[in-house]
């Protein structure tokens, strides 16, 4: 089976990592696909994130990374898969994946929402907590691959943020 892994991945962190990798083993291929939204202010250019996941993904031949744009619903229709994959860090993720998942299935029928649960290492991880972290100067070695720390360093060094 085919599964789309989609996210805004900015940037990517172990916890998105530590997903990808537990699909790349149950499923036959995953497709990561990052939203490339332009009203969104993310810190890294989609090119800059897919190049970014396809560094730490290159090791995995069943893992593939893409771009879409507009409903997620259409994209996968287009790559003709129709499983998602979200990870579910704590409770307090639930209700808007909930919700995500039910405009999907409202949107396109036959779409279903596999929820993967983080790892307890992972569940207070996220790519906005890490831009914080990084802008206030904490290490953040441990929440990142070493290749994203020095991007991140150097946009906020650059005083893109
Ligand atoms: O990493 P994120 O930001 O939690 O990922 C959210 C994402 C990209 C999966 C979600 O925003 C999305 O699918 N956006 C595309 C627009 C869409 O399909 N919206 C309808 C479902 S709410």
């Amino acid at each position: 089976m085919v599964v789309i892994y989609p996210g805004s991945f900015d940037p990517v962190t172990y916890g998105h990592l530590d997903i990808i990798d537990r699909c790349s083993k149950k499923f036959d291929k995953v497709i990561v696909s990052i939203l490339n939204n332009t009203s969104k202010k993310n810190m890294f250019t989609i090119e800059e994130r897919v190049q970014l996941l396809e560094k730490v993904l290159e090791k995995y031949d069943n893992v593939e990374v893409d771009t879409f744009s507009g409903l997620l619903v259409d994209y996968a229709r287009q790559k003709g898969c129709s499983t998602m994959i979200r990870g579910l860090r704590a409770v307090s993720d639930f209700e808007y994946e909930m919700q995500m998942a039910l405009v999907n299935k409202k949107l396109v029928d036959d779409i279903e929402t596999l929820f993967m649960v983080s790892r307890g290492r992972y569940a207070y991880l996220s790519s906005s907590i890490v831009k914080e972290v990084a802008i206030f100067g904490g290490d953040i070695s441990c929440f990142v691959p070493e290749i994203v720390e020095k991007e991140l360093r150097k946009k906020i060094k650059g005083g893109n943020e």
